[in-house]
């Protein structure tokens, strides 16, 4: 079965390390001995809870978190964190920062917006269509947060170093990059990333909260959206995403064991960016779309000489097993999402296949 498994460059849901969905199959009707199913066993039995506490140890261990943080694992995608984050965090008179940087930023933005918060959009890139990370921004010292989007995943652009906030803390939703390079966990009071990028299936969101975050919030916020609901409760005040959580626990066993850390996982997407960017940017054929000092080295966003071209292309490479590089609906082009389960050996028959296409057209 895997032989027919193709290169996989979809932005999300994508792919996932093969290991990983080897072992799921494997274990998949009777876990850990159980003779039951990991969707089929109690979220509140010592098999579950094993889960759970060793997915929050990986992810502890793998950022360097010390006890300051809390790891939650919530439902409702990164989207429900747009509005989540300004409810608990902006009570009374606060106001928060925002980094508008494309499709995600502007859409947290909304959310604080329609729940009438107090908010100052700081810096925008949207002067020349999302395709830079906005310098020198200045913040106000007295904001709740500053929220950043520290990939972003449509415009093909990714924050490389993070902004001098003057301690204020940085909220960033790192759906497309989580766990992609190591963190100063010392500048963020809350990441949150939906799964389904890097690591795992849709259907849960990480959350990683700083606990004097926590004290931000009113109790007149309904449970589920509380954060404290999550951490008072191991992330089970309720039914938690069960298989999901599971999958990001092999995820993480795989980032930990068989990639060795964070700093391996992010050598080993610098060599596969360099060789996408670096061929890409010798030609005279395809074109990047985001800046140089921004791109993105989870989605490569690119262009053809012509729309005709790109159909063409996105058409034959599906032919040969190279699948999801179609860019999202809203801007067309090509984009090459290269998370971390994305192997160097699909960026390079990528990269082949674009030397072929060129010479032919
Ligand atoms: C950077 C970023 N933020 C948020 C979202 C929305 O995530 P979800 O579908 O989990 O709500 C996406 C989805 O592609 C994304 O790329």
């Amino acid at each position: 079965m895997t032989d027919k498994r193709i290169f996989n460059f979809n932005a999300g849901p994508a792919a996932l390390p093969l290991p990983v969905l080897q072992e799921i199959q494997s274990s998949f009707l009777n876990f850990d001995g159980s003779g039951m199913s990991i969707v089929e066993i109690s979220h509140r039995s010592p098999l579950f809870d094993a889960v759970i506490n060793d997915a929050v140890e990986r992810t502890k261990r793998l950022l360097g978190l010390d006890d300051r943080f809390h790891v939650l694992f919530v439902q409702g995608g990164a989207s429900l964190q747009f509005a989540m984050a300004p409810m608990n965090f902006l009570a009374g008179n606060r106001s928060a920062d925002f980094v508008n940087t494309g499709t995600w930023s502007t859409k947290a933005i909304n959310e604080a917006k329609i729940l009438k918060k107090n908010y100052s959009v700081v810096a925008s890139s949207e002067d020349k269509n999302f395709s830079y990370i906005p310098k020198e921004i200045k913040f106000n010292k007295d904001a709740a947060y500053v929220h950043i989007t520290s990939n972003n995943t449509i415009k093909g652009t990714q924050w490389q170093t993070f902004p001098d906030t003057n301690n204020v803390p940085i909220v960033a939703d790192m759906s497309s990059d989580f766990m992609s390079r190591p963190l100063d966990m010392d500048r963020f009071g809350m990441i949150y990333a939906g799964a389904q990028k890097n690591i795992g299936p849709s259907g849960v969101c990480m959350v990683i909260i700083r606990k004097d975050m926590l004290d931000l919030a009113t109790d007149e916020l309904p449970s589920m959206l509380r954060y404290s609901t999550y951490s008072s409760k191991n992330s089970m005040y309720n039914t938690p995403p069960c298989f999901g959580i599971y999958t990001i626990q092999l995820v993480l066993k795989w980032l930990e064991e068989t990639v060795g850390g964070l700093e391996k996982m992010e050598a080993r997407n610098i060599a596969k960016g360099k060789l996408l960017y670096g061929f890409i940017n010798n030609s005279d054929f395809y074109r990047t779309t985001a800046a140089a000092d921004s791109q993105s080295l989870m989605n490569v966003t690119f262009r053809l000489p012509t729309e005709d071209l790109e159909r063409s292309f996105i058409e034959k490479a599906t032919a040969k097993g190279l699948g999801g590089l179609k860019g999202h609906r809203s801007v067309g082009g090509c984009r090459a999402s290269i998370y971390n389960a994305t192997t160097l050996e699909a960026v390079e028959a990528l990269v082949d296949f674009m030397q072929i296409f060129e010479k032919e057209n």
